[in-house]
């Protein structure tokens, strides 16, 4: 079965991109078929991975062309769907549908149609809008990187704050799976203070912290993914961690 997974944080700068690349890149490199979706007009998924395509997330969400023809490779066993800047007209389009519950589900039903891929990981922009609805709507599972500050929990909080009105609609299941300490610097106080907090708050849902890593930030001016680009590095070696950990996830589950 595929596992759809959105990745959101409702602060900007929290990871999430780099989360998105750096996970989906780590489970192709096991074999699994990953697809990713880009939900943000600022169109960073398809600039990491040095891939250009002629069709957008917002082709698809406005059925421009069939879903199939909106997918391009970026590496062995995984694909994109690059977000652009017309994402922003999608917006306006949806909110023009007129029924709301069809305009919250067009990427529910469009993706239908794609088969084949264990993991679709989506990418979101850091704010609330009917895109975003429409990656929560259609993922079953959330996965929310913090950085280490206030203002990043608070945009974690109302994520989860989110997810309890999306979560219970009677059609809809989407659980949080992981919070994801970014950005973390062990030698900071503020930032073990910061850990210790979400520890308590969400208790075995955090994962391994990814700490700090220049090469993370040098990885996407390469286009490479971490282990592409620095393999050795703190950053390959804790999003190789996260990667196990999501796997796990479902084997747990199980
Ligand atoms: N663990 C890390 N170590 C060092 N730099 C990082 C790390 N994670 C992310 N960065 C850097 O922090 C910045 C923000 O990261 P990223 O773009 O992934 O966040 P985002 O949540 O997707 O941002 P936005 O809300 O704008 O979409 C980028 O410059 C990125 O290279
Ligand atoms: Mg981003």
């Amino acid at each position: 079965m595929t596992r759809v997974i959105t990745v959101l944080n409702f602060k900007g700068g929290t990871g999430k991109t780099t989360t998105v690349v750096n996970l989906a890149a780590g489970l192709a490199l096991r074999n699994a078929r990953v697809l990713c979706i880009d939900m943000d007009a600022q169109g960073n998924l398809g600039t990491w991975l040095g891939v250009k395509h002629p069709y957008s997330t917002s082709d698809l969400l406005l059925g421009h062309v069939e879903p199939e023809r909106c997918i391009t490779p970026a590496r062995k066993h995984l694909d994109v769907i690059i977000g652009d800047r017309h994402l922003m007209r999608a917006e306006g389009k949806l909110w023009r549908m007129g029924d709301d519950r069809v305009a919250r589900r067009v990427l529910h039903y469009t993706m239908k149609e794609v088969n084949g891929y264990d993991y679709i990981i989506m990418d979101c922009a850091p704010s609330y809008s009917l895109v975003t609805e429409n990656a929560l709507l259609y993922a079953r599972e959330l996965i929310v990187p913090v950085s280490m500050d206030y203002l990043a929990m608070v945009g974690s909080r109302q994520v989860i704050d989110t997810l309890k009105t999306v979560g219970y609609l009677p059609d809809h299941e989407l659980e949080l799976t992981l919070v994801v300490p970014t950005l973390y610097y062990h030698r900071l106080r503020k930032d073990r203070e910061v850990m210790a907090m979400l520890q308590r708050y969400f208790r075995g849902r955090i994962s391994n912290p990814i700490r700090s890593n220049v090469r993370l930030a040098e990885a996407a001016s390469h286009q490479q993914t971490i282990y592409e680009y620095a393999p050795h590095s703190h950053g390959a070696e804790d999003y190789a961690r996260l990667v196990e950990r999501v796997v796990k996830v479902a084997e747990d589950n199980q």
